[in-house]
């Protein structure tokens, strides 16, 4: 047996730009140096898929990191400070499942696919208005695409979007753990708070966008019902719209930048709807957007090392199949491929993600619209990429194409 802390372990940058425009070789290189645990600036982290798996089967001896982060942040008792102790990814026992019952029967792969008819309009309509352009941001674009679905789904009118997108750009930084974004995280928990207070108190003034009954009006009953209290339900709402806005416009821009270099496979994504299923799935293993985190309450054992209480454990899971040790060519980007292991990209465990058949849906309907009218994409590259530890992804991928007929 023998203590993390004394080990040898691999050092990963993931906090320098250099990282997070290509996270892979590094990754390899520390498995190659220890076969599954590494360290960075700010604790342990966890290399290889089968001990992300493995360690999150005891989640019963972690605990969420947010105090700390907020505590590391020196944001204790601001706006963003308070959200991120509040928040539905840092409650834990009764309070977790109790809010997570209430919002679960909107959430169901069931309920997703009802929704792919709004989630085809909203792509189709942004279509009309940006294709015409001939060129564009896809980041910027793929940024309207699903809070627009949100938007639709809770009842706010898309008209709020232009004002919130910025609010939710710096909200999905929360976990960069990096202290230049701390103005812009505090602006944009007051503009998301604001927002939802004047939701909340339109729709019960009977204001409403449209006459279907949508997931506001499911949530304002299970308030009525004393099912969420009134911040709850406030910062469920934020927490819906951050949660699904990062993830899902970085999830598509790296999927787009995947297949901007593989232009038979966008083809077919256009001609193909199933096909198109299979890229997403395909790249959702290949790469997603997030890592999650963990602090010990204990001691853990695992394969002979002891992580000590009190560690801080980060888990990649944006970069967790790829890895050569899972099967053949893991490494490699290929939709035909017959299955490997099942991905972990939306997470392990009893926060795993609530949106991940909307993201799957909407994401899968968005790249199928957009390969059949956007033809012939071309880019010359990302301009930068976001924080590996945060929510990753692509800022700012220019792309050139032709008009469908
Ligand atoms: C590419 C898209 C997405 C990815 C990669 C993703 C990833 C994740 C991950 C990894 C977690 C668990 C975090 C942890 O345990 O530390 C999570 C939680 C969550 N996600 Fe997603 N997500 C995506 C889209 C969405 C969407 C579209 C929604 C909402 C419509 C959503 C709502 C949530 C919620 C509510 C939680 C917290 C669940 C809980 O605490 O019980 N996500 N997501």
């Amino acid at each position: 047996m023998q203590a993390a802390a004394e080990l040898d372990l691999p050092f990963l940058t993931m906090d320098q730009d250099e990282f997070a425009a290509d996270p892979f070789p590094h990754f390899a290189a520390a498995r190659a140096a220890h076969p599954w645990l590494a360290r960075w600036s700010l604790g342990y982290v966890v290399t290889d898929y089968q001990a992300m798996r493995d360690l999150f089967s005891m989640e019963g001896k972690m605990r969420m990191l947010y105090d700390n982060i907020v505590a590391i942040m020196e944001a204790e008792g601001t706006p963003w400070g308070n959200f991120q102790q509040r928040h539905m990814l840092s409650m834990s026992g009764a309070t977790h499942k109790r809010v997570r019952d209430v919002l679960a029967a909107s959430f169901t792969p069931r309920q997703a696919n009802l929704h792919r008819p709004l989630m085809q309009q909203v792509i189709a309509n942004q279509l009309d208005e940006w294709a015409p352009r001939l060129a564009f941001d896809f980041e910027e674009f793929a940024s309207y695409f699903p809070i627009t679905v949100m938007c639709r789904l809770i009842g706010a009118d898309p008209a709020v979007i232009p004002g919130l997108r910025s609010a939710m750009e710096a909200i999905g930084l929360s976990t960069s753990m990096d202290k230049r974004w701390l103005p812009a995280m505090q602006e944009g928990v007051i503009t998301m708070e604001n927002f939802v207070d004047d939701l909340i108190a339109d729709r019960r003034a009977g204001k409403r966008v449209s006459e279907e009954s949508d997931l506001l009006d499911l949530l304002l009953q299970a308030q009525d019902g004393g099912g969420l209290s009134d911040r709850e339900l406030g910062d469920v709402l934020i927490f819906l719209f951050v949660a699904g806005y990062d993830t899902s416009k970085n999830m598509l821009t790296l999927t787009m930048r995947l297949l901007l270099d593989r232009p038979d496979v966008y083809r077919r994504c256009g001609e193909d709807h199933d096909f198109a299923r299979k890229v997403v799935d395909e790249s959702f293993r290949y790469h997603s957007t997030t890592s999650s985190q963990r602090i010990l309450d204990d001691d853990i054992t695992y394969r002979n090392v002891v992580l000590e209480k009190d560690a801080i454990v980060w888990f990649p899971l944006s970069v967790a199949s790829h890895d050569s040790r899972l099967g053949e060519r893991a490494e490699e980007f290929d939709p035909d491929r017959e299955s490997l292991s099942p991905h972990i990209g939306f997470g392990l465990g009893p926060h795993i993600c609530l949106g991940q058949y909307i993201a799957r849906a909407q994401i899968h309907e968005g790249l199928h619209l957009i390969a059949q009218r956007l033809r012939n994409p071309v880019t010359t590259g990302p301009q930068g990429y976001r924080p590996f530890p945060g929510t990753w992804g692509i800022r700012g991928l220019p792309v050139e194409f032709e008009l469908a007929a």
